[in-house]
């Protein structure tokens, strides 16, 4: 999964963000990281035969780490990550759902129906900023 989400930070956000926040996405993003949310969370993973295509984690009402790998994407994957993920939040009894959008996966998350609560901004090594939306959606109301 580590390679699958490093693969796909490098092919999607190389040009969109600065190289010191990519390193700040690939540190965010390290194995002890996805292995407690894996343990204490929800997981889900795509995969076509043995091959991992995509992967989305609920961790309490937070959405987070949905990836999927570049030749895959626009294929409806990322909605099914989701769509799964909304199910699992529902049936734990989460009204509302929280995420933090990429830049890239801002306009996937609006067509999804969250809505954005804030931009924020962190800032990164040699001066430079990683900018993201904090979203949110009513699950009631999808
Ligand atoms: C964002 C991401 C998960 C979307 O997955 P995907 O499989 O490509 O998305 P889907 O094919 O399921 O698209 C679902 C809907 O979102 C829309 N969409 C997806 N990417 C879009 C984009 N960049 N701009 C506009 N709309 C987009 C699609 O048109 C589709 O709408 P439709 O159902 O009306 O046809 C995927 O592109 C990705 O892994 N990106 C890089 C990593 C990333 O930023 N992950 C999110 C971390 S916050």
């Amino acid at each position: 999964m580590k390679k699958l989400i490093d693969e796909t930070i490098d092919a999607c956000y190389s040009g969109i963000y600065p190289c010191e926040a990519i390193d700040y996405f690939k540190e965010y993003h390290n194995t002890e990281n996805i292995l407690n949310d894996i343990l204490k969370g929800h997981c889900l993973i795509l995969t076509c035969g043995i091959e991992l295509i995509g992967t989305g984690t609920l961790f309490g009402s937070n959405a987070r780490r949905v990836f999927i790998k570049p030749v895959y994407q626009k294929m409806g994957f990322g909605k099914r990550i989701m769509k799964g993920l909304e199910e699992k939040a529902v049936e734990e009894k989460i009204r509302i759902m929280d995420l933090d959008a990429s830049l890239v996966a801002y306009p996937f998350y609006r067509s999804l129906g969250y809505q954005t609560q804030a931009e924020e901004v962190i800032p990164v090594k040699n001066g430079q900023n990683l900018r993201y939306y904090k979203m949110v959606k009513d699950l009631k109301t999808k």
